[in-house]
Formats: C-alpha cells, sequence, structure tokens
C-alpha cells in the first residue's frame, strides 16, 4: 500500500507509505534534473529559498485534533504528477520542522527508519528521541539558527514542513519565501492550523493532481488591517 503522502514527508525502506517519497527524490537530487522554478542548485550565489510545502484540509488543518492524517493519507497523489514531491524535493538542501511533526514521523516510521538524508532542524524546548539520520535539535527563533540552516543546505533551498506556527515563525524573521499546499477534498472542522498569522500572498503556479488541488505561493509581506 503506497498511500498519498503527497504532501508531508519523504520516505524510508521499512515504511510502506513512505516508500516512493525521499528516495525518488534523492536520486533526482544526485541526478542534478531539479527544477528551477521550484529549487535546484543556484547558480548565482543568490539567498536561500525558504519553502513551506505541505498538504492542509480544504479548511486548513495540517492535522485533525489527535494529530491524525489517515484523511490525508488514504488520497491519490501522482508521485510523477504536477507539483510533486520528488521534483520538490530534489532542490532541497535541508529541512526544519517543529517537535510535533517530528514525533508524528518516529510513531509512524521508527527511530531507526529516518525518512531524510538531508539535515533536518528540528525545533523543540525538549530533549527527544534520537534517530539514525542527521537531525539537530535546535530551539529560538528561526534567525537564532539562520546561520546553521543555510550552512547546511549549501546551495540548495530549505524545506519548512510544518507546522503552522513554525512556519508563520519563519515568515516573520524573514525566512519563508513560498507556501505551496496540495489540498486534500475533505473539511476536517478542528486540527492544527495550516498556518499561524496573516500573510498576503500571490498565486505563482496550481495544478490537479489525483485528488489533490496544489497551489504554489510567493509569500509577501504581513497582512494590513
Ligand atoms: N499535512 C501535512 O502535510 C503536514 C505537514 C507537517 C506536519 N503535519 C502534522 O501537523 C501537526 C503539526 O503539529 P504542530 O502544529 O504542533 O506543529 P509543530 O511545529 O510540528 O510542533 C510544534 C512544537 O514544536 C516546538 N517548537 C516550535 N517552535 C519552537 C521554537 N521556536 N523553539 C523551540 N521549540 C519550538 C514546540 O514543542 P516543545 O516545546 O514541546 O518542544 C511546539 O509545541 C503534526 O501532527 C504533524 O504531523 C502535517
Amino acid at each position: 500500500m503506497c498511500l498519498t503522502r503527497a504532501a508531508l514527508i519523504g520516505c524510508s525502506a521499512s515504511c510502506p507509505f513512505f516508500e516512493h517519497r525521499v528516495r525518488p527524490g534523492l536520486a533526482q537530487y544526485t541526478a542534478g534534473t531539479a527544477r528551477a522554478d521550484v529549487g535546484g542548485p543556484r547558480e548565482d550565489g543568490d539567498m536561500t529559498t525558504y519553502h513551506f510545502y505541505t498538504a492542509s484540509s480544504l479548511d486548513g488543518f495540517l492535522a485533525d485534533p489527535e494529530d491524525d492524517l489517515g484523511w490525508l493519507l488514504s488520497r491519490h497523489f501522482d508521485e510523477k504528477g504536477p507539483m510533486n514531491i520528488p521534483d520538490f524535493q530534489a532542490g532541497i538542501g535541508a529541512n526544519v520542522m517543529g517537535a510535533t511533526t517530528y514525533e508524528w514521523l518516529l510513531a509512524h516510521g521508527g527511530t531507526d527508519s529516518w525518512p531524510y538524508e538531508v539535515p533536518t532542524f528540528v525545533f523543540t524546548h525538549r530533549e527527544l528521541a534520537a534517530v539514525d539520520g542527521d537531525v539537530r535539535f535546535v530551539s529560538g527563533a528561526p534567525s537564532d539558527n539562520r546561520a546553521a540552516i543555510e550552512s547546511a543546505a549549501g546551495d540548495r533551498d530549505v524545506w519548512v514542513l510544518g507546522g503552522g506556527a513554525l512556519a508563520a515563525a519563519f515568515a516573520d524573521d524573514g525566512m519563508l519565501d513560498e507556501l505551496t499546499v496540495t489540498f486534500a477534498p475533505v473539511l476536517l472542522g478542528a486540527g492544527r492550523p495550516l498556518f499561524g498569522g496573516a500573510r498576503e500572498l500571490r498565486l505563482r503556479e496550481h495544478a490537479v493532481n489525483g485528488e489533490f488541488l496544489a497551489a504554489r505561493y510567493e509569500v509577501l509581506g504581513p497582512r494590513e488591517a
């Protein structure tokens, strides 16, 4: 069973629904086939680009109130279709996520099947279980960690996986350039919010992929009241 994963994560060999996530992206990473408009190695020495790429319910939740993602993982998403994860991941040099997202990954993949090969920065105030992979626990504001994150990413981009409050903190610190959301055809009514603040956006790209409506936005300044 290779479930959607479309908008969340990556993969590991031992977890079936991770299977087609990270490794296809890495194959493209090493082959250097990243799409220029969604990342890929920069050639101009420009600043690091930060992407918040995620799936959401149509009413703006990343997870239900119990952090369940069954509503997401049961949907069809074509890994080779438009705005897919492997193409996106080909341009990513470092990941960023909050503690809840990290704990969800551990609960569903185990500590010995970490799905990412690029360095991952996990924001937490706690001492969390370690994994067999390049995971760096950090705290403080995103800007406090900017140098370390960008150094780890090298000439590639940064993927902010979530949650929504952490993504908003990155935006507040001027460290969020793009928001890509794949909307699942469901209304959850409650749960973990997509974003923790108000922002203006500019639509850059949209597509239908499987059961999902995907949209990529440029993140602009704070929304005027
Ligand atoms: N739909 C999708 O594609 C998608 C994508 C990503 C995540 N998710 C899911 O959505 C949910 C997100 O959970 P969430 O809203 O709780 O967000 P989260 O960002 O994953 O976790 C929030 C936690 O991260 C820690 N944290 C955040 N900022 C910090 C900072 N500056 N310094 C230190 N620690 C910091 C805090 O934990 P502590 O203080 O307890 O350490 C905070 O409670 C999860 O269930 C995840 O699995 C879904």
